[in-house]
């Protein structure tokens, strides 16, 4: 097969949602269509049992699971699917950033009772920032949810983004007949089932057919003729282009648990979805039919015994091929880097593999020479961007508790930030180190592991911070400036960047209007 037909064939994705709002389930749901698995229940939830919270190794032992559920492969009508899992606990929230840059597109689930909720937000907002296309799948219609109408408007609101249904409930909760498809107007009637997995879907050319009043009742089908008029004419034709350019997420309803909904939804996915996509670096647009291999690392895991320190770094291929053994440019690392234990998950599987194309995610075994964010190339200085720090919302200073093993808590905390687990800040004066995270659980892992791994101690202060901003300005005399007047609010970051930390948003409001010639970032690209 070509390179250009290995590309066309390849489906990169991430299902992203609110806990609880069925995204295990519909990744199950996926895999048992795709013939991955054979049986329910074979993917475990990623969730972080929040009673085990204190206790670090019970969290690591819930998290393992989701190394082995990372990356989920599979074949469906010919379309090689690769489904990139995102950790369920909000605390982790940083690591679902970074692998959204490293899919072409998302599957978004919405609980029909409680619409769209806070961390959908934040997470739709890294979609937007990379116009990364949506599908969006409202779940669990055999319960008792709120107005469709509703409901689309909420997504259309607070996600900010226009919507299309392509198919439509008939009823709900009790009443739930089945969902109407816009697009190839097939009916598909509800049968609650765990376990069926085919469909029988009838077309209706014509809604006024009888047989519809005959299938699903009169009212419903009054109801379904109005509520399709009304859709058809409320909502613009679906165009694939708006999709692809996430101005328009199509929506479609549907009852993960039970089966339905779902291989509607990836009919219609692998039809609409994009093929890995051109991606920008520092220097040019890399395109993914380019014959010389680029990609990046998005991700790091590391191995919890001590006495082994390898990692297993997560590489999104971009373009050309990947190969087993070949020596590849760690751009701006120390030397060139061969891989001989190249892993591809395939489901609950995974394999060694001798090679790999764009759209695939790759486990690489490393013993610390790569970090996030890391590019290789076949050659070509350039850096992928776009995989850039958020500002964290909770900092601590770390107070180190043994003064005997300052050089190895200074390594422990490079490699765990190279990792990923958390923000690095260091203050200009005082070289005091803040810690930066998204949820208190990285506080206790850090701990852990530092005593663990590195054999260092060290106790978390709180620190009275609301925001990290990375500050840049076109007039270099007025940010030296600013940099001097505010020595002892200013840090950098692991690259060196400048940060402003600021006290309070209040604060932070005041010094913006102060100095209105310095930029304020919330990420650490710009
Ligand atoms: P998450 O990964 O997004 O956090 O959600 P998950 O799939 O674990 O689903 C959360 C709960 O919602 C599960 O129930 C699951 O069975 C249920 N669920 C998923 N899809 C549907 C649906 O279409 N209809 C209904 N009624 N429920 C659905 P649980 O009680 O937490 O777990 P379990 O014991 O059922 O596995």
């Amino acid at each position: 097969m070509s390179l250009k037909e290995e590309i066309q064939k390849r489906r990169t994705f991430a299902i992203i949602a609110h806990p609880d709002a069925g995204k295990t389930t519909l990744t199950e749901k996926l895999l048992l269509f795709g013939g991955a698995i054979n049986t329910a229940g074979a993917v475990k939830s990623n969730k972080i049992d929040t009673a085990t919270k204190s206790d670090w190794m019970e969290i690591e032992k819930q998290r393992g699971i989701s190394v082995a559920t990372s990356v989920m492969g599979f074949e469906y009508k010919g379309i090689k699917i690769n489904l990139l899992d995102t950790p369920g606990h909000q605390d982790f929230a940083e690591d679902t950033y970074r692998t959204l840059t490293a899919v072409d597109s998302v599957i978004m689930v919405i609980d029909c009772v409680k619409g769209v909720e806070i961390q959908t937000e934040k997470l739709m907002e890294v979609c937007r920032m990379r116009n990364t296309p949506v599908i969006c799948f409202i779940n669990k219609l055999d319960r008792e949810g709120r107005d469709p109408y509703d409901l689309l408007d909420e997504v259309e609101e607070k996600l900010n983004i226009k919507v299309r249904p392509l198919s439509w409930p008939i009823g709900m909760g009790k009443s739930f007949k089945g969902v109407y498809n816009l697009y190839d107007q097939k009916l598909n009637l509800f049968t609650p089932s765990q376990r069926k997995l085919s469909d029988d879907r009838k077309t209706f050319e014509n809604l006024e057919d009888s047989e519809l009043d005959q299938l699903i009742g009169q009212n419903p089908a009054d109801q379904l003729r109005e509520d399709v008029e009304l859709i058809e004419g409320v909502y613009p034709e679906f165009e694939i282009s708006d999709y692809l350019e996430g101005k328009v997420a199509p929506v479609f309803f549907g009852s993960a648990v039970n089966n339905f909904g779902v291989n509607e939804m990836l009919d219609t996915f692998i039809q609409i979805a994009p093929p890995p996509k051109s991606r920008m670096t520092d220097v040019r647009e890399v395109k993914p039919e380019e014959p010389k291999f680029s990609g990046f690392v998005f991700k790091i895991h590391a191995n919890m015994d001590p006495n082994h320190r390898n990692r297993i770094a997560f590489l999104r291929i971009c373009s050309g091929k990947f190969e087993r053994n070949k020596p590849y440019n760690h751009v701006g690392g120390a030397k060139p880097l061969r891989f001989s234990n190249v892993t591809q998950f395939m489901a609950q599987d995974k394999e060694i593999i001798d090679e790999a194309f764009p759209g695939d995610i790759v486990g690489l075994y490393d013993t610390g020479n790569l970090k996030i964010g890391d590019t290789l190339t076949d050659g070509e200085n350039m850096v992928f961007t776009g995989i850039p720090s958020f500002s964290p919302e909770i900092f601590r200073e770390v107070v180190n508790k043994d003064a005997m093993k300052t050089k190895q808590l200074e390594k422990g905390l490079k490699q765990l930030m190279e990792e990923g687990v958390a923000q690095l800040f260091t203050f200009e004066m005082g070289s005091r180190k803040v810690v930066g995270t998204v949820g208190q659980l990285q506080f206790e892992v850090i701990q852990f592991r530092l005593k663990n791994e590195y054999n260092a101690t060290v106790e978390f202060h709180p620190m009275n911070l609301y925001k990290a901003c990375w500050i840049s300005s076109t007039d270099k005399k007025q940010l030296d400036e600013f940099v001097r007047s505010k020595n002892r609010h200013i840090a950098r970051d692991k690259d060196g960047k400048l940060v402003f930390m600021a006290e309070s948003k209040a604060w932070l409001q005041m010094v913006q209007d102060n100095y209105p010639e310095i930029e304020f970032h919330f990420t650490s690209e710009f």
